[in-house]
């Protein structure tokens, strides 16, 4: 009998997050293959009760190896034997399991799976494609550069992002250009690429989530409550590990047409990025001005908080069911051995 796998942690910082996120999902699903993606990049099979601490010292006990084949008759294999996988449920945050590169390595593997295909989640996680989308469409957004040597357009103060990353970590708010460029040269945290835009020091978060099944659907609008500075990696991870012991306003307290306004900027991002299952939206606001700042494809405990009177079960299983519905992603030659655009008459062309 084939049964959901929940997938989590993987090779990324926000591993711990994930370990969280995943276990959630396997406490509250039935029947579930637990994956855990380890810091190093394997991928083990594990008791799917297992408890956020008992990966403390990295895999569990008790753990089997897997190997995964990114074939379609490959997969996850447990002594050469693949895996039932109905639908693989992604719980990891950060890449490489939420920027499009697990997401693409199941799609060669034909194994269906929640979230977003590849290219949207590449998306959500490029902070300055993202940013870039957004304005071209049109929609509220501070001005967002990628750091150079050259100083951007706008005043300081500034806050420097790593380009791909998440859950505040490398975020810096900084002084001059000058300062940013340093910082930069130094943070293995924005090697490979920086953002820079200005830092709005009164500026609140207000974050919404999105659902695309059994319909269209959005959130409570949260308020997360920032001590000083901005919201950083620990709030986070308490909050949305669900230890609760960050304050938050849910729903926040806004005027109606402030809510409407993120409202409609919610269905506009869904649409633009092409958002699937669960995702969760993050704006800025100040004084009933609002800016799209991003998107999270693979939010922090599947954004379950925001949908109080949603029975966590009953939302993992809608985003099971609408992957359950999705065919896996088509190659042309997927299952054909063989030169499968001789038989198109199109190799001639493309050579020639
Ligand atoms: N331009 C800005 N001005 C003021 N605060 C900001 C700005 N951009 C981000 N922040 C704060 O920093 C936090 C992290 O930034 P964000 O862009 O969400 O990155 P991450 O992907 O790491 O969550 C936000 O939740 C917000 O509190
Ligand atoms: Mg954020």
């Amino acid at each position: 009998m084939s049964r959901p796998a929940v997938i989590f942690g993987g090779p990324s910082p926000e591993h711990d997050i994930s370990v969280s996120t995943g276990l959630q999902a396997c406490h509250v699903l039935d029947d579930v293959y637990a994956i855990y993606w380890s810091l190093s990049g394997r991928w083990f099979l594990v008791d799917p009760h297992l408890e956020v601490g008992d990966f403390a010292e990295g895999v569990p006990r008790k753990a089997r190896e897997l190997t995964f084949v990114a074939t379609p008759d490959g997969g996850f294999l447990a002594k050469r034997k693949p895996l039932e996988i109905s639908v693989a449920v992604l719980a990891c945050h950060g890449a490489p399991g939420e920027d499009g590169t697990l997401q693409a390595a199941l799609d060669l593997a034909q194994i269906r799976y929640t979230g977003p295909g590849a290219s949207a989640s590449a998306l959500g996680m490029d902070k300055y494609a993202f940013g870039a989308v957004v304005a071209a469409a049109g929609l509220p957004t501070l001005p967002r550069v990628l750091l150079t040597d050259t100083p951007p357009g706008f005043d300081p103060p500034y806050i420097v992002k790593p380009r791909f990353g998440g859950s505040s970590i490398g975020i810096e708010v900084v002084d001059d250009h000058a300062t940013a460029v340093a910082l930069a040269a130094t943070s293995p945290n924005l090697a490979d690429g920086a953002v820079l835009e200005p830092f709005i020091a009164e500026a609140r978060d207000l974050q919404i989530g999105v659902r695309t099944h059994p319909e269209p659907d959005l959130s409570l609008i949260e308020a997360p409550v920032r001590g000083e500075g901005i919201l950083g990696y620990r709030e986070k991870y308490l909050a949305w590990g669900g230890s609760g012991r960050v304050d938050r306003q849910l729903p926040a307290d806004l005027p109606g047409d402030l809510v409407e306004r993120i409202h409609t900027l919610a269905r506009q991002v869904s649409e633009l990025v092409g958002l699937r299952s669960v995702a969760r939206i993050d704006f800025l606001e100040r004084n009933g001005e609002v800016w799209v700042n991003e998107v999270n494809t693979i939010p922090g405990s599947l954004a379950a908080y925001l949908w109080p009177d949603l029975e966590r079960r009953e939302l993992l299983e809608g985003m099971i069911a609408e992957a359950a519905e999705r065919p896996p992603r088509r190659f042309t030659t997927a299952g054909a051995d063989g030169l499968a655009l001789r038989a198109a008459g199109s190799v001639a062309a493309k050579l020639g």
